[in-house]
């Protein structure tokens, strides 16, 4: 069932449910209200009813007493009037009509009797009656009783029709007041859904690939807000789709050079083969080599990013010396350095006490700064300094290289990201895969370290590696 019909019901089932308190309590309170009154008007016909008893009894056939008579036939639920002394002699008696059978049983239960003088519900063949007694004492002293016989039948249809007649408009009322609340639920329910199934359709638009889909923010309530994250989140699902892309194409451009690489020796060396040509052989078994380094390389930073980005990269975290790392990481591209006629040198400013690292991970991240340092930098010289800081211990590599424009630094640690590939000054895309940075900043970060760069276009740079001191590692 869609939210819009639950609504619906909901309200219904609530306006039906208000609807029908509502209902019983006016009806307890109306039908109070009637019986009061009731009562109230036969006491004042019994007050009424003794007073003209003690003129009789005073002056028996005084004419003026026997008016009242006629004015109780106005009373249609009186069925007889009477008055006796006493010794219960009648002195008046007057019989207004002949009650009917049958009796009103809700009014015999809860119509409470008036508290002046003595009431009593009687059932005599069938004929149910009130009956109201008052004493009272004439001018000489002596006791006279007023009695008034009321038919229950007559006064509860008397009480039931006035009710009718006050429910009638408070129904009127209550229909108007339900209509009113259904064409408004009708309405609500169309305000509150139609953003939502706005927001189902854009849902299955972008589901569906149109990444473009936007929803128009009407509003600034809670629906406006979702509306806003929603065109957000589908910016940044357009992004991700972008970056995927680029990804996927960066992944195959850095994958197909190497195995097209390998493939055109491999053709060479067939056709070396066939023109006897043995002794050019190994240079292009030596180019083999190199690409498949480079694809192995490529496929392990892959490898190592899907670790970092699954949380799966896990230290091996044990005492080292952060200058030997350094020291083995320098040595290892002093015949690169060389062949490219590039100063490569290690100071060390101060004993260097044992920290805490994994010394695979740190020496992959020194072998990547240092390796860069060298990479990017067409002469001049390659320092690589260490020494403390409080807290820290910290490996710098200085180069008179390329340098980094101001504009690229904040994006040197991104995936795949790489300054100008084989534009000028910069070494062909052959020699990175643009992964190195990321891995490093990774591996440093999780060993609650971190990367700074510092550099200007044309004329050097400068990486530090701050890695935390752990006194006492041993
Ligand atoms: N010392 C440096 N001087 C100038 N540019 C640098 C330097 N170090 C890094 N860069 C720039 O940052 C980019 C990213 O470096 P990163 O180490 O991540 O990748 P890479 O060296 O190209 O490839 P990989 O490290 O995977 O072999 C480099 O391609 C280069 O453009
Ligand atoms: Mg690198």
């Amino acid at each position: 069932m869609s939210i819009r019909n639950k609504l619906i019901l909901f309200v219904l089932a609530l306006l039906t449910s208000v609807s029908a308190v509502m209902t019983l309590l006016f009806l307890h309170n109306e039908w109070g209200a009637i019986s009061s009154v009731n009562q109230n008007k036969n006491l004042q016909i019994l007050l009424a009813m003794s007073e003209v008893c003690r003129k009789v009894s005073d002056a028996p056939g005084e004419a003026a007493a026997y008016k009242y008579f006629k004015a109780f036939l106005k009373t249609p639920d009186i069925t007889k009037v009477s008055c006796a002394d006493v010794r219960g002699r009648i002195l008046m008696e007057e019989q207004y009509h002949t009650p009917q059978p049958g009796a009103s049983p809700y009014l015999a239960k809860t119509f409470p009797h008036p508290r002046t003088g003595s009431w009593e519900t009687r059932t005599d063949g069938g004929v149910e009656t009130l009956s109201g007694l008052l004493t009272a004492r004439n001018s000489r002293g002596r006791e006279v009783t007023a009695r008034v016989d009321f038919s229950t039948r007559l006064m509860c249809r008397e009480m039931e029709d006035s009710l009718h007649q006050s429910s009638a408009s408070f129904f009127i009322i209550l229909s108007i007041a339900f209509v009113i609340g259904c064409i408004g639920t009708l309405i609500i329910a169309r305000l509150v859904t139609s953003p939502i199934q706005s927001l189902e359709e854009a849902a299955r638009m972008i589901g569906s690939g149109r990444l473009d889909h936007r929803l128009p923010v009407t509003s600034g309530d809670e629906m406006g807000r979702l509306a806003a994250e929603f065109n957000e989140m589908a910016d940044r699902l357009k992004e991700l789709d972008g970056m995927k892309s680029d990804f996927v194409s960066s992944i195959t451009h850095d994958l197909r050079s190497p195995v097209t690489g390998i493939s055109l020796c491999a053709d060479m060396i067939r056709e070396l083969a066939d023109k006897r040509e043995y002794g050019k052989i190994p240079e292009q078994v030596f180019s083999i080599a190199e690409h498949s380094q480079r694809l192995n390389h490529f496929i392990d930073s892959l490898l190592e990013i899907s670790r970092i980005e699954s949380g799966k990269l896990k230290l091996d975290l044990k005492p080292i010396n952060l200058e030997e790392l350094t020291d083995r990481a320098v040595r290892s591209f002093n015949t690169y350095a060389e062949q490219k006629g590039i100063k490569l040198e290690f100071i060390v400013e101060q004993d260097i006490p044992d920290t805490l690292g994994d010394p695979d991970r740190l020496y992959q991240v020194l072998a990547n700064i240092i390796g860069n340092a060298v990479k990017f930098t067409a002469s001049g010289s390659v320092d690589v300094f260490i020494r403390t800081e409080p807290g820290w211990q910290k490996v710098l590599v200085r180069d008179t290289g390329i340098g980094i424009p101001a504009g690229e630094i904040k994006n040197l640690f991104s995936k795949f990201y790489r300054i100008n590939p084989g534009g000028r000054g910069y070494p062909s895309a052959r020699q990175g895969t643009g992964l190195g940075l990321f891995i490093a900043k990774s591996i440093i970060g999780q060993h609650g370290g971190r990367i700074e760069v510092a550099s200007s276009a044309g004329k050097g740079s400068e990486f530090s590696i701050f890695l935390p001191a752990r006194a006492g590692a041993h």
